[in-house]
């Protein structure tokens, strides 16, 4: 304000001075506000702060929908950005104590979207398929046969948990593996907020199943730490680099200390989290082991300058 004044009080002859002081007042606070977003990064971090959309986006549509029966086109459509509807993602069968919670994530998911999209501009919601089948195929693929009846994710508490130890644990890994990589304090400090919720939701995922791990998940023969012990082999060889995913129950040689065969959490030899690369968890996420072809939850591939670089490298055929 006291600047204001100074140049009103200007006598006419300094009026161009006047103007000129003014346009680099005024471009100095524009370009202030401009740096708080996407101006000063560099185009590694836009690249890999964009990647995580793709899975924040399912984690969001899986959530919503599972809990409320309703998605982001009703919720937030803003940060849909005219992307297309999810396939085949509903209301699952919970228990108001589960809904509860997953009505939580979901709103955390929609939060994790809009800081995003805050810092790097991103994309539109992908096509994702969210059915029963999608997920069916993935349990058939982890058991190694086709579960019958198909495994119905939507069907009841347990089996929308069992289902949710699939996402969170990904995109906690997929932060895991950036953030050494991205060179700004605003990125890092973005990746680490990120990163501390997806673990808690993947804690809390964990636990729960963890009370009934020595459960049957009627009506399979498998027990629930059968079944994430499955799903996290799956991973492992999808992703093609090793272990980097543990069950609720495993040898010993992987348990903390090599201590205990329980495992809650999951973690390396020192119990730091497991870092993957967007390739790794592209090749989980299209359930083909190929970050080239696109399936899975996202039939025609993930969006961003990482995922579709790789959609192009693949031979010229039509993904449609
Ligand atoms: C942009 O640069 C300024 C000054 O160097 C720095 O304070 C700020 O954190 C940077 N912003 C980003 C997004 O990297
Ligand atoms: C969704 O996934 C299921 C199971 O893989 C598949 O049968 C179905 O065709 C998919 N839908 C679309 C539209 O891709
Ligand atoms: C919903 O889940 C409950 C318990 O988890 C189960 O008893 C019930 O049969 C389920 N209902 C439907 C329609 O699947």
């Amino acid at each position: 304000m006291k600047t204001f004044n100074l140049f009103f009080q200007s006598p006419p002859s300094s009026s161009i001075t006047t103007i000129f002081a003014t346009a680099a007042i005024t471009f100095l606070l524009f370009s202030s506000t401009m740096v708080n977003s996407t101006a000063n990064l560099s185009k590694t971090d836009m690249d890999l702060l964009e990647f995580p959309l793709n899975l924040e986006y399912f984690e969001a549509e899986y959530f919503l929908f599972g809990s409320t029966g309703k998605g982001l086109d009703s919720v937030e459509p803003r940060l849909a950005a005219g992307g297309p509807r999810p396939i085949g993602a509903k209301q699952a069968n919970l228990s108001l104590l589960i809904k509860d919670v997953i009505t939580q994530f979901a709103y955390q998911e929609v939060g994790h979207l809009r800081a995003i999209k805050k810092i790097v501009k991103g994309f539109p919601r992908p096509l994702l398929n969210l059915s029963a089948q999608s997920f069916g195929t993935v349990m058939n693929a982890a058991v190694g046969k086709p579960l019958s009846p198909p495994f119905d994710p939507y069907a009841n508490d347990l089996n929308y948990l069992i289902s949710c130890y699939v996402i969170p644990y990904v995109g906690l890994t997929g932060y895991v593996g950036a953030n050494p990589k991205l060179e700004s304090p605003v990125s890092r400090k973005l990746v680490a907020g990120l990163l501390g919720v997806e673990s808690g939701q993947d804690a809390v995922i964990r636990s729960l199943l963890y009370e009934q791990a020595d459960e049957k998940v009627s009506p399979y023969k498998m027990t629930v730490g059968e079944f994430t012990q499955k799903i996290s082999q799956l991973r492992d060889k999808l992703g093609k680099d090793g272990v980097k995913d543990e069950g609720l129950d495993v040898p010993i040689q992987l348990g903390p200390e090599k201590k205990t065969q329980g495992n809650v959490l999951a973690g390396d030899q020192d119990s730091l989290a497991y870092g993957r690369t967007p390739q790794e968890i592209l090749r989980i996420v299209y359930g083909t082991g190929d970050e080239k072809a696109p399936g899975g939850f996202y039939p025609k591939g993930g969006d961003g300058v990482i995922a579709k670089g790789y959609l192009k490298t693949k031979p010229s055929k039509n993904l449609d």
